[in-house]
């Protein structure tokens, strides 16, 4: 019998903490805190099916059908005129429409990154990034923008490409300042590289308005943006993530290149799904749940945060962040192995995201990514109280 032949090498590397975590979700009576998923509540679900019942009337060729690599024109446009201002001039050129951010992620790694070459990397950095990357076997150089000697234009230079998460990083929900921003846009077209900007909470500003994104700040007033920004977005958490819709918002020429790889992926993302969009916002609906949504996840944010503060301040140190969906918690005792905790936290009830995963060399065992969006406030404070016996418990077994 021939030997069935073995997986690709990068498969061997996936990291079983991953794995472990993805799969608690599904254990009874289990706390999540480790996910990075909405209220299902928030989503306008009769707006929703009532879009899609009549795109499938109206539109069936397009609903139904192949549609355009790139996206529907009507959605492009409409995506271009939202972030288009007086110096910042897109066109549809400048926008694809990918089945959700994540897509967009494989493909920026499809067309920017050669097999084992450097890609500079906000510090700790999105797992899905990581994992879109990973075939790729790519080189890091971390980011850590809170350094004070971070030096934008030496951390970019000699990458592909650099990314960042500016509003409230997953995981660790920290807002770049604007200066910052300034600088990083400034690093970007010194060094000729490519700014990923990946933005899917740049809705979710709780505390404040929103930064100007650097997309914005790297326009130059040409009459099409060609600038060195490729932003991307989701309509994940302004709608539900189930549509699966995000885009890019870049150079002409980046569109193109991405509309190659996507036509190797995919094909298209769903006309069904780019239709319901398109009506939601025609009808404003993203506005119009925003302030709900805000107020839940405040409310959440706030009731964690209190419960960290009451149970868990010896153990950790944390900033609240001002938006976004996460807690990011450094442990006080480098003996806290945050691997060993998640495991200590299961048998407690309650799932956490070690900070190992957020790692591209999956080495840093220092801290806990805490989500505070899918849980209700009580829920919360109870999963705190089990991550602060399960964190006593393993602290006592590592003296
Ligand atoms: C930083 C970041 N980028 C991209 C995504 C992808 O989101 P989606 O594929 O749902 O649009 C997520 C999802 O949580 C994220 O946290």
């Amino acid at each position: 019998m021939p030997r069935r032949p073995d997986f690709a090498r990068w498969l061997d590397e996936t990291n079983d903490v991953t794995q472990t975590f993805l799969a608690a979700g599904q254990i009874p009576g289990l706390v999540n805190l480790a996910g990075g998923l909405p209220e299902p509540d928030t989503w306008p679900v009769a707006e929703l099916s009532e879009f899609a019942a009549r795109a499938m009337s109206e539109y069936p060729a397009q609903a139904l059908a192949y549609t355009p690599i790139d996206g529907l024109p009507d959605l492009r446009d409409r995506i271009a005129a939202q972030y288009s201002t007086g110096a910042l001039r897109l066109t549809r050129d400048n926008v694809l429409i990918t089945t959700g951010g994540m897509q967009a992620l494989d493909l920026l790694g499809k067309v920017l990154l050669d097999p084992g070459q450097l890609v500079a990397a906000q510090s700790p950095a999105y797992l899905g990034a990581l994992d879109a990357w990973k075939p790729r076997a790519p080189r890091y150089r971390p980011l850590v923008f809170e350094d004070p000697g971070f030096d934008p234009q030496a951390g970019l230079a000699g990458a592909q490409f650099a990314y960042a998460v500016p509003n409230f990083s997953n995981p660790s929900g920290r807002l770049v300042p604007l200066e910052q921003r300034r600088a990083l846009v400034a690093a970007a077209q010194a060094t000729g590289v490519w700014l990923v900007e990946d933005d899917p909470y740049g809705h979710l500003y709780y505390d404040g308005p929103a930064l100007p994104h650097m997309l914005a700040l790297s326009a130059s007033g040409a009459a099409v943006y060609d600038g060195p920004v490729i932003y991307t977005g989701t309509f994940s958490k302004q709608l539900a993530p189930g549509l699966r819709v995000g885009w890019v918002i870049a150079a002409p020429k980046v569109i193109k290149a991405l509309t190659t790889a996507k036509q190797g992926s995919d094909m298209f993302t769903s006309g069904l799904c780019q239709h319901i969009v398109i009506e939601a916002l025609d009808r404003g609906l993203p506005e119009r749940i925003l302030p709900g949504i805000l107020d839940t996840y405040r409310a959440r944010r706030d009731a964690l945060c209190a419960a960290m503060a009451e149970h868990l301040s010896d153990h950790f140190a944390w900033q609240v962040p001002a938006g976004g969906m996460f807690v990011w918690a450094v442990a006080r005792d480098a003996a806290l192995d945050t691997d060993a905790l998640m495991k200590t936290g299961l048998a407690h009830g309650v799932c956490i995201s070690p900070s190992s995963v957020f790692d591209p060399l999956g080495r840093d065992r220092r801290a806990i990514r805490v989500n505070f969006t899918l849980n209700p406030p009580e829920v919360l404070a109870e999963g705190v109280r089990r991550l602060a016996a399960a964190t006593r418990a393993q602290l006592a077994k590592a003296a």
